[in-house]
């Protein structure tokens, strides 16, 4: 029976970081995943760039049964701790969008640096090795039967992320782990997901595959409202792009209609009933000049008004319920694209049972939860990125 200080199972991005930062600390860390290759998400984010954190992190950027719970972790381990590790190793990076950090380079740098930090901290890497069992100790502490053989441990860290992309080595077996020691499950769903409509009522907006532009996307109310200003994509099936990738994460029911605005720079129904008064275009090329074409055709389509009637000829009543449509687009989703294409898990195991200062279980003393896991989601723009390096430092620091 081999024995370490610590057992972190889950090599991907938290388990990585606690695994390097906990090492460091003097503590024999044992680093256990099932898969081949270490990191994978890690390597497919941000389009092979990682968007490795966002400059403007902070707390009202994550969902969670509990919203105060990823505070403490967050305000110890910030995203200019990080970039300053990132600096450190001399990685180049660049700002994208809205504090969306990502390398110059590749993922591959942030997988080695992390690589070198674990290096760094004499951390045992046994890879690919499966754990079958876990035995929670009468005296405190962790028995783990593996493939690599028996080991014995006081703290167990799970850091096996959340149920998305299935191929690349996601699995259930945190979760399953957390409910057989009695701790609470928020139900996990797929969110930054592309969603999608029934056929039938999609196949007017099916022709509009490959447009995008950028929206204002709102859904539910009060304090549970999420609304983004973010670039919409129209896709075969449905909807995609960051403004729906966002706002999929806070639909809470299925049958919750979206509100879309497709032009919140514009008022479209104050500005055709002005333009006509002073223009004899036609009603298309008039509305087709302050949308992309593609769109205004549709749209005038829906409203079944004649592109080609003169501007003055057309009723007020007309361009305005025109306008309207296009700044209150509601819509029912179907349904999305599920753990295939979701880039996060939302729900995982509850923060009632974790201390938010630890990440330690309150249920089983020495056992651990970080990372997707647990019912903390981040927005899309290196927030999950983020809540991994600080919920892994979290834990470190504790153990
Ligand atoms: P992560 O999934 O990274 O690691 C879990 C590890 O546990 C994996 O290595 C897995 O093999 C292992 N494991 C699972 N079950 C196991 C078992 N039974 N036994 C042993 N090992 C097991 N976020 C962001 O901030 N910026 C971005 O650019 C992106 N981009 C992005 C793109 C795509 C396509 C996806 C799918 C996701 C993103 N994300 C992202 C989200 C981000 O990748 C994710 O939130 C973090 O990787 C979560 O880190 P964890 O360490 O918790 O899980």
């Amino acid at each position: 029976m081999q024995a370490f200080d610590a057992v972190v199972v889950g090599a991907g991005a938290a388990g990585l970081f606690c695994a390097g930062q906990a090492g460091q600390r003097g503590l024999r860390i044992l680093l256990i995943d099932h898969a081949a290759r270490l990191g994978e998400k890690i390597r497919i984010s941000g389009g092979g760039r990682c968007n490795f954190t966002n400059r403007e992190a902070g707390p009202a950027n994550f969902l969670s049964e509990n919203p105060a719970f990823c505070r403490s972790a967050l305000a110890r381990y910030t995203p200019a701790d990080f970039i300053k590790l990132v600096q450190g190793h001399g990685i180049a990076f660049h700002e994208k969008h809205k504090g969306q950090l990502f390398c110059d380079g590749s993922s591959e740098q942030i997988i080695q640096m992390l690589l070198n930090e674990c290096e760094a901290g004499g951390v045992t890497r046994w890879q690919p090795c499966t754990v079958a069992d876990v035995h929670p100790l009468p005296e405190g502490g962790f028995d783990l039967d593996t493939s690599h053989g028996p080991v014995r441990t006081p703290r167990l860290v799970v850091a096996t992320g959340g149920l998305p992309v299935p191929k690349i080595g996601a699995s259930d077996w945190g979760l399953r782990l957390a409910k057989r020691l009695d701790h609470a499950i928020v139900e996990p769903r797929p969110a930054l997901v592309p969603l999608t409509f029934d056929a039938d009522a999609w196949a007017p907006f099916a022709a509009l595959a490959g447009l995008s532009l950028p929206v204002e996307v709102s859904v539910g109310s009060g304090k549970a409202r999420g609304r983004f200003l973010e670039d919409l994509l129209f896709t075969h099936r449905g909807l995609s792009g960051p403004a729906i990738l966002q706002i999929s994460s806070y639909r809470t029911a299925s049958d919750q209609p979206l509100q879309i605005n497709l032009a919140p720079e514009l008022q479209l129904d104050k500005e055709l009933i002005e333009a006509k008064a002073a223009s004899r275009r036609q009603l298309g090329n008039e509305f087709g000049a302050r949308l992309p074409q593609r769109l205004a055709a549709a749209w005038l389509e829906r409203a079944k008004l004649d592109a080609s009637r003169p501007l003055p000829e057309c009723r007020d009543a007309d361009l305005q319920r025109l306008g309207r449509s296009v700044h209150d687009w509601q819509l029912m989703p179907s349904g999305d694209e599920g753990w295939r294409k979701a880039e996060v898990m939302r729900g995982g195991v509850s923060t009632r049972d974790l201390s938010s200062q630890t990440l330690e279980s309150r249920r089983v003393p020495g056992l651990y939860f970080i990372g997707e896991v647990v019912d903390v989601t981040g927005w899309l723009g290196g927030y999950n990125f983020q809540w991994a390096w600080a919920s892994a430092a979290a834990c470190a620091q504790a153990m």
